[in-house]
């Protein structure tokens, strides 16, 4: 059971219906928070992320020597320390938040200093010695316990290092970019599967001259940023939650307005028209090298199912939990594999998933590396734990509308880590 137990009974729905405006991405507004603390300058950030672990990044800074202001309309300013971060007097924590801790390990290694970085419990369980190992190539040093935090920066001149990632981690790439760009030389990285790459579009946006080659992306050392005014766009792992609800019933209508689409991130989109979802992109536009469009979506007659394994689930790493929850109503199932990565975030989401479809009455076989799911079941409605996992509140909160019977979610509050709006806005387009 969750340590914090806020419950949430969600209801089966007859059908999704609406139109939904997202808070802003996750993944960008860490790296606008984190590269705007650095920069010269005033940034100002709209649709700013209203999860909580955007704004653990966002008091890091702060502790570093940038300013933070929340105006009233929401557009957050962060005022850079223009390229000379303060020694923190306080830890730099990081709450729930791995994000915060692998990038902005990557960010301060460069400037001399020590820094020590904490976080809640579970974020003290997840792997650090992936980021200890570029880092300490270029010259910092890190000491964790066992592996993990708290962990403490002691940061100084860099050399920059060539770097092959040996796990797909988007995470990792960055903490590489971010030590490169404070480094001597020019840092280069080649990645086995292309993660989403909002980091480098950051950089730029940010000033910052990258190259890319063929399967490769360098950085050059002691180049400097600059403040810029942003919107960022609607978090498209958030709208997986309202996407996946709309695969549920044939006839439902959802209208998602000003979604980021980022080419890294929108192979889920793909995966949920092959399920049969009908998606329209309207009103493509890009800024600062991001994606962002409007979609239209449709309900499946036939809700298929779905093969992820090999490279796809790097892609999609964030969705599998929603997938998965939704996979008894498909006709075929959903088989994931080569995701042994889940069980290394907020929680060990592979047994979670199991344990809670379980709760609700579905069949399901486990894997170290994933998960099969048949098709053509019901789930009914029951008692499903979050474990302080927001995902996992999500998905199962998504399973429920097609369940027979209330479902009750424990530890529900987890939400507000990515989404704090969700249960609203759930509500909102929940046609009962
Ligand atoms: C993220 C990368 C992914 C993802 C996380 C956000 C990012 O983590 O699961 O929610 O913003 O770069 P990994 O890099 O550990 O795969």
């Amino acid at each position: 059971m969750s340590s914090n137990s806020t419950t949430q009974t969600v209801l089966p729905a007859r059908t999704v219906r609406g139109s939904v405006r997202l808070p802003g991405d996750k993944s960008i507004s860490h790296r606008y928070a984190m590269l705007a603390g650095l920069a010269k300058g005033t940034s100002r950030l709209a649709n700013f992320s209203t999860g909580a672990d955007p704004h653990s990044s966002l008091a890091c800074m702060e502790a570093l020597g940038a300013t933070v202001v929340k105006r009233d309309d929401g557009v957050i300013e962060v005022t850079g320390v223009g390229g000379t971060f303060q020694q923190p007097t306080r830890d730099l924590d990081c709450g729930n938040s791995g994000s915060t801790m692998r990038m902005l390990a990557g960010l301060v290694a460069s400037h001399p200093g020590t820094y020590t970085f904490v976080g809640d419990a579970s974020l003290t369980k997840r792997p650090m010695q992936r980021i200890k190992g570029p880092l300490e190539q270029m010259g910092a040093r890190i000491e964790l316990i066992d592996g993990h935090a708290p962990m403490v920066v002691h940061g100084g001149p860099l050399k920059a290092i060539e770097f092959s990632t040996p796990i797909a981690s988007a995470q990792v790439k960055t903490a590489v970019l971010f030590a490169g760009l404070g480094a001597e030389g020019t840092t280069t990285l080649q990645e086995a599967v292309r993660t989403r790459d909002h980091s480098e579009h950051a950089l730029r946006a940010f000033g910052a001259e990258l190259e890319r080659g063929r399967d490769s992306i360098s950085i050059r050392g002691g180049q400097s940023l600059t403040a810029i005014e942003a919107t960022v766009p609607g978090d498209l792992s958030s709208a997986a939650f309202f996407l996946c609800a709309a695969l549920l019933f044939p006839d439902s209508q959802l209208v998602l307005d000003d979604v980021g689409m980022n080419p890294s991130r929108s192979t889920l989109l793909d995966v949920l028209t092959g399920m049969g979802l009908k998606i329209t992109v309207l009103n493509l536009e890009e800024k600062h090298g991001e994606m962002i469009g409007t979609l239209q979506v449709n309900g499946a007659e036939v809700l298929k199912g779905a093969e992820i394994t090999g490279t796809l689930p790097a892609l999609i790493i964030d969705e599998l939990p929603v997938l998965a929850a939704i996979a008894p109503f498909t006709r075929d199932g959903v088989t994931i594999r080569d995701a042994k990565e889940l069980r290394v975030k907020e929680s060990d989401r592979i047994a979670l998933v199991v344990q809670n479809l379980r709760a609700m009455g579905a069949e399901v076989e486990e894997f170290e590396d994933g998960m099969h799911v048949p098709g053509g079941q019901t789930l009914r409605g029951g008692v499903v734990d979050s474990a302080d996992d927001h995902r996992i509140a999500m998905a199962f909160a998504v399973a429920a509308l097609r369940a027979e019977g209330e479902t009750t979610i424990h530890g529900a509050e987890a939400a507000a880590i990515s989404f704090p709006e969700f249960f609203t806005l759930l509500n909102e387009i929940a046609a009962r």
